[in-house]
């Protein structure tokens, strides 16, 4: 069984990989590194022991997908994870984001569609629920968005079904992913954003490590248990194993499906910091400060969709997410 990753050097993706290339699945990455870097692709093969393709390629430009679905001739499922992710800079940059994440999923649908690949798995977000009203949040629930990021992947949700729908051959998986923390049990890969961190793991590890003094916790005034957001965190390693539910169901159904991809248990920024810390006996010095503009108090999974129908459940613990994110950090030069 082929698999092509759209952006499988990256955090999500290349766990992913591990996990596919560990049962036996043919693997091939496409990736053109905006935010990723090749060494990756080593320690892929250094964890598994596994060899696969892999494609210096812009999935927005045709003639570079097309060389890909040429040369392999027979790509069974795509998971499409390439994309721009920075929510912040999604404002600042709208054209590029929309231009990049956009235009690749179109690009990809025609090129599956002249080489005739039926299934595809796509990389939505939890974003898309955008100011919930009630938490937690099930597949049926209004969507929305508060940022450009946002509404590429709810853009993206909406052209993929009007094309499942126009063509009842074809197979799509919408995933909609919470805050997926945590690094692969080897150390050898994990979360390691150029620049300084928006998001709040990659920010604490940053300043256990002394790079930054402390921690900003953007507000402690929300109505949750202290004050501080909630979220629902899951392991990369989980969320990399609810691909390959997700690949099994594609290969086995028609139309369009989305999942949330969750634990269903909400944290707050303390109990990440408090965790933290406990775990990896190491300092993170933290002081409240605003909250950040466009934040909301709760978000978190309502799971059941996923375990009842792709059999999934995450099943690993905040404990774990805080240690591995640290020991992949921790080794780090
Ligand atoms: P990432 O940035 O680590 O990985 C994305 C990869 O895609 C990178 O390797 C990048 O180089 C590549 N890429 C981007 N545009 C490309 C293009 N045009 N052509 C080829 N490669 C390209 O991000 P991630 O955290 O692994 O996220 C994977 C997907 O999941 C993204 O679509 C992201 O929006 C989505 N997602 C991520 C999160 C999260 O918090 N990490 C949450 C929800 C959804
Ligand atoms: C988590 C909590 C912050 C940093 C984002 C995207 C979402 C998805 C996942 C892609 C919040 C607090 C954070 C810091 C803090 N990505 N925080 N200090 O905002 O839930 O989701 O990543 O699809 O689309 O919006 O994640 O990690 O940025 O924040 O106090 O330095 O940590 O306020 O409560 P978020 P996050």
């Amino acid at each position: 069984m082929k698999v092509l990753l759209t952006g499988g050097a990256g955090y999500i993706g290349s766990h992913t990989a591990v996990e596919l290339l560990e049962n036996g699945y043919d693997v091939v990455i496409g990736d053109n590194f905006v935010n990723s870097k090749p060494e990756v692709l080593e320690k892929i093969k250094q964890i598994t022991g596994k060899n696969f393709k892999f494609y210096e390629a812009d999935f927005t430009k045709k003639e570079d997908v097309e060389n890909i679905f040429k040369t392999e001739g027979d790509i069974d499922v795509v998971v499409h994870f390439a994309g721009l992710k920075a929510v912040g800079e999604s404002c600042s940059i709208p054209v590029s984001y929309y231009r990049n994440n956009i235009d690749s999923t179109l690009t990809l649908l025609e090129m599956m569609k002249q080489y005739d690949c039926k299934n595809l798995v796509f990389s939505s977000s939890a974003t898309v629920y955008g100011v919930p009203k009630t938490v937690p949040l099930k597949e049926d629930m209004p969507t929305s968005c508060t940022n450009p990021y946002g509404w590429t992947k709810l853009m993206n949700e909406q052209i993929l079904t009007d094309v499942a729908k126009s063509n009842p051959d074809l197979s799509i998986v919408l995933l909609r992913y919470f805050n997926p923390i945590g690094a692969h049990a080897s150390g050898l890969i994990g979360e390691d954003p150029n620049g300084i961190p928006n998001n709040l793991m990659p920010y604490i590890t940053k300043v256990a490590k002394g790079v930054y003094p402390n921690l900003n916790v953007y507000g402690n005034d929300y109505p949750t248990k202290d004050g501080t957001g909630v979220r629902d965190y899951i392991h990369v390693v989980d969320l990399a194993k609810g691909h390959l539910k997700a690949i099994e169901y594609s290969l086995k159904h028609r139309g369009v499906e989305t999942f949330n991809l969750g634990t269903g248990n909400g944290y707050s920024v303390l109990d990440i910091v408090n965790t933290f810390t406990a775990v990896n006996h190491v300092n993170v010095p933290y002081q409240i400060v605003e909250r950040r503009p466009g934040d909301v108090a709760e978000c978190y999974a309502d799971a059941t969709k996923a375990n009842q129908i792709l059999h999934w459940k995450a099943e690993k613990n905040l404990e774990d997410m805080c240690k591995d994110s640290w020991n992949f950090v921790s080794h780090q030069s």
